[in-house]
């Protein structure tokens, strides 16, 4: 597994916004959107390309396009709807699917409770959004379902993490292909799963509580 943290400055400025406790939803959700395509910028590095000529108007060349089958993104739901946007906005023809993650309160192990993904991943590149890596369980749990449907490889673009998360996500997808992309690797949770100092409930300061 790799694990890649952005580094550039300003993904630092509007994650520190997007911190921000006084920032308002509408100013959350473009905030996150905008920090999306940078981050999906640094996602895609390994996206597959295949080669293609074509002709400028001056001479025959050699480029590339985005190589088939389509590269499909997955938000996880709820929070993972407020990447969407920026993402689609550097893949437009990847294909997107859907997968709702809950906790059952019961044996405390993630659930999937819905699902909008080909039934066939097979050789199927997979681009996993999922801002906040907490505990990890949910994430690992996503990513073993594409990758029980054939993915060939995935790649999970969050924008916090909890070093404790990820190191749980590294030793639960060992050995696999996969990438994780981070806006930046926080310094812990806290005893309620959230992460410090993270930036709160994502899917509340996106779309209010419910
Ligand atoms: N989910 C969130 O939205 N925030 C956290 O800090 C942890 C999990």
């Amino acid at each position: 597994m790799r694990v890649h943290v952005a580094d550039h400055p300003l993904i630092t400025h509007k994650l520190t916004v997007l911190r921000d406790e006084s920032t308002p939803s509408p100013i959350f959700r473009a905030l996150t959107a905008e920090l999306m395509t940078l981050l999906a910028y640094e996602g895609t590095r390994n996206v597959r390309v295949e080669p293609v000529t074509i002709r400028t108007p001056v001479a025959q060349t050699q480029g590339v396009r985005i190589g088939k089958p389509k590269p499909l993104v997955v938000p996880i739901l709820r929070a993972g709807l407020g990447m969407l946007d920026g993402m689609v906005k550097l893949l437009p023809t990847a294909e997107v699917g859907f997968l709702g993650m809950a906790r059952n309160e019961v044996t405390l192990e993630p659930t999937t409770y819905a699902e909008r993904l080909p039934e066939d991943l097979a050789d199927r590149q997979c681009f996993v959004l999922d801002p906040m890596l907490a505990t990890g369980g949910s994430l690992t749990a996503a990513i073993e379902f594409l990758f029980d449907r054939g993915a060939q490889d995935v790649t999970a673009i969050c924008i916090l993490a909890a070093p404790e998360g990820l190191a749980a996500v590294e030793k639960a997808l060992a050995g696999r292909e996969v990438t994780i992309v981070l806006g930046a690797l926080d310094e812990r949770l806290n005893e309620h799963g959230y992460i410090v100092p993270g930036l709160g409930d994502a899917g509340d300061r996106l779309y209010g509580t419910v």
